[in-house]
């Protein structure tokens, strides 16, 4: 263990005294600044910051770090992915190219019951080498906290088999790793014509299993037309209630039918997608504690509308953005990329996109108390910009990977 000293760092950004609840409103506008900063760090927590010129000279630090000329900001909070996958889906891709949906693919029984097949198929060592991967491939994007849900297995072996790679990946990488069950995210083929007997085996048999190997913090559904309902949910959600397991669900992304308000009733930790949203879906969340976890690089990929993030935030609505990193809506991981997207697309601040990214992403994951923000105490997953003089340049200039350095609990893990 080490003591870290970054100085004469051109902007600090993200900090926060104490943090109690996911920021909204016009104060997500907000991103508490100290230019010509210093942060130190001792061994893997941020131990003080401040103005340079309020630097105490007795400050020992073994590293010391030169941030002169650019951002100092906490890692990405990605609370939203899909990360452990057996195999790409390119082809899907083009089949949209070539005119056809999302829900057209998946009908022809490609789409998640695609990525099924192979990853039933598939060992845990394969799993596991692959995300690893993944994950340093987001890693050097700045992500230091990332939500990875099941959900490509469908049948008991496979779903444990998912989760437990999760877990593993948690142990084995500095990103901190959480983890959902999603055994509902579609019907397997096995099970086509008999949804109860689908929900049954989640209930009976996979929900008292991963709750013996504690193998998952959340749970999800999918509810979507073709997928599951209101109901579906209802008992999933009550029969995880019983093992502890927070609801984190997707809804919302093609159609809207009453499982936003359903959900919120479940105390959902956050409801996810939201592309579709009419006014009950609105009031449902306002001033709730639930949290709307955005996706715009999905809405990218698929070619579907933008969550009206702008409209959320002005109605007192918590957003987080995520990337949904998956090989089929999509095979992206990038939160520089959904931070820049947010603002092009849903008209959102720099500001805004940078605390939905990073603070309320550890909300939405309950990680807030040791990530998300500059705080003292808190972990130091800390980002180091290439050379920038604003806030809005990271998000203004596109495309390229604008982090220099990472840090993950206090020590340099990536230098680019
Ligand atoms: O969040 N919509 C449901 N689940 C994923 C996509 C899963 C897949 O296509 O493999 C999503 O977009
Ligand atoms: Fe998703």
């Amino acid at each position: 263990m080490s003591n870290t000293l970054i100085k004469n760092i051109g902007i600090l950004a993200g900090i926060l005294e104490n943090t109690s609840a996911p920021i909204r409103g016009s104060a997500l506008k907000s991103l508490n600044e100290i230019k010509n900063a210093f942060v130190f760090i001792k061994d893997d927590r941020i131990a003080d910051y401040g103005c340079m010129r309020e630097l105490p000279s007795d400050y020992a630090a073994d590293i010391h770090l030169d941030a002169s000329g650019r951002i100092v900001l906490p890692s990405w909070c990605d609370s939203h992915t899909h990360i452990v996958y057996a195999s790409s889906r390119e082809q899907e891709f083009v089949d949209r190219i070539n005119g056809l949906s999302y829900q057209e693919i998946a009908q022809r029984g490609g789409g998640i019951l695609n990525s099924a097949t192979k990853l039933r198929n598939a060992s845990e060592e394969e799993l596991l080498e692959g995300a690893l991967k993944r994950l340093d491939e987001i890693l050097a994007m700045g992500t230091g906290a990332v939500e990875i849900k099941s959900g490509y297995g469908l049948d008991v072996k496979s779903e444990l088999k998912m989760l437990r790679v999760i877990r593993k990946l948690d142990k084995k990488h500095p990103i901190k790793v959480r983890s959902t069950f999603l055994g509902a995210h579609a019907l397997p083929s096995e099970f086509k014509n008999d949804k109860k007997g689908y929900i049954n085996l989640i209930i009976n048999e996979m929900l008292p299993e991963i709750h013996n190997e504690k193998l998952a913090d959340f749970v999800d559904i999918f509810i979507e037309k073709g997928y599951f309902d209101i109901d579906d949910a209802a008992q999933i959600m009550e029969a995880s209630k019983a093992y502890g397991l927070i609801p984190k669900v997707h809804v919302n992304q093609f159609n809207a039918f009453g499982g936003i308000r359903a959900m919120v009733d479940q105390n959902a930790l956050s409801v996810d997608h939201l592309e579709e949203m009419n006014e009950e879906d609105f009031e449902a969340l306002r001033g709730k504690k639930t949290i709307a976890g955005l996706l715009p690089n999905c809405s990218y990929f698929l070619g579907i509308p933008y969550a009206p993030a702008r409209k959320m935030i002005d109605q007192n609505i918590a957003i987080a953005l995520a990337t949904d990193f998956n090989p089929g809506s999509t095979p992206s991981g990038n939160m520089n990329q959904v931070v820049s997207a947010a603002c092009i697309k849903m008209r959102i601040a720099p500001e805004e996109a940078i605390n939905a990214g990073t603070i309320n992403g550890a909300y939405a994951m309950n990680l807030d108390h040791s990530f998300g923000s500059i705080t003292i105490g808190k972990k130091a997953n800390l980002s180091i910009t290439k050379p920038m003089d604003s806030i809005a340049y990271l998000p203004y200039y596109f495309g390229i990977n604008p982090i220099d350095k990472v840090l993950i609990s206090g020590s340099v893990v990536k230098s680019h």
